[in-house]
């Protein structure tokens, strides 16, 4: 995979082994169908599914409603004030993902779907090929994001999860949770997880 972008300067949460696991997994499953991604921020795991996918000639969804996730705002942990468009009072990561999936050469085949992600899954209809899961980290968000989309999933098709902490020190337990419910729900094959990305076939 050669990166058309210094992937260091691309503000995000991934880390360079996850991303190198989501490209592998949709260099397959898009070969089902697109990709829909729920959580881009500044567009970095957006580039490696990307890059996957136009190799393919196949689409990226990439929805985020680009005002940030509860650790986003003002005064919490993972705040970046250069994101932050004091004229409208939010947060905004949408011009920031722009530049990156145009610098990365990527407009042919990432559709932004600027819209909370349970609004967007209203009305879809289409077939997916992989859904990866990194939006906001409440409970209550990772399980809506679980049961909008999961339905969509096409058999053989890939459900990725990011930031999976079993060691509740470590990290919240949303992702995780929502990670155990697919595998209980017998619908799911595990395949190997990468550092904090979780990845299950459809079966
Ligand atoms: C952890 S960041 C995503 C990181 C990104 N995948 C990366 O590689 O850097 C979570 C993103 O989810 C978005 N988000 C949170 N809740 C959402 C929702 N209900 N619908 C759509 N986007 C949401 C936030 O705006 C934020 O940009």
């Amino acid at each position: 995979m050669k990166m058309p972008l210094d992937i260091e300067q691309v503000k995000g949460f991934l880390a360079e082994e996850e991303g190198a696991a989501l490209y592998r997994a949709a260099s397959e499953a898009a070969k089902l169908g697109p990709v829909l991604e729920i959580g881009s921020y500044c567009g970095k795991s957006t580039l490696y599914l990307g890059l996957a996918c136009q190799q393919l000639g196949a689409t990226v969804y990439a929805v985020d409603h680009h005002a940030g996730s509860e650790e986003h705002q003002p005064g919490e942990m993972f705040h970046d004030p250069e994101l932050f468009d004091s004229s409208a009072e939010q947060m905004d990561s949408f011009r920031e993902f722009r530049r990156n999936i145009r610098l990365a050469g990527l407009e042919d085949t990432v559709v932004p779907l600027v819209a909370p992600s349970w609004l967007v899954a209203r009305d879809w209809q289409t077939p997916l090929g992989m859904v990866f899961i990194d939006g906001g980290h409440s409970l209550d968000a990772a399980l809506t994001d679980y049961r909008a989309w999961l339905g969509h999933l096409r058999p053989g098709g890939i459900l990725a999860v990011h930031d999976l902490f079993p060691n509740p020190l470590e990290g919240g337990q949303a992702p995780y949770t929502v990670y155990k419910l697919a595998l209980a729900s017998g619908l799911f094959d595990p395949l190997p997880q990468v550092e904090t990305l979780g990845l299950l076939k459809r079966l």
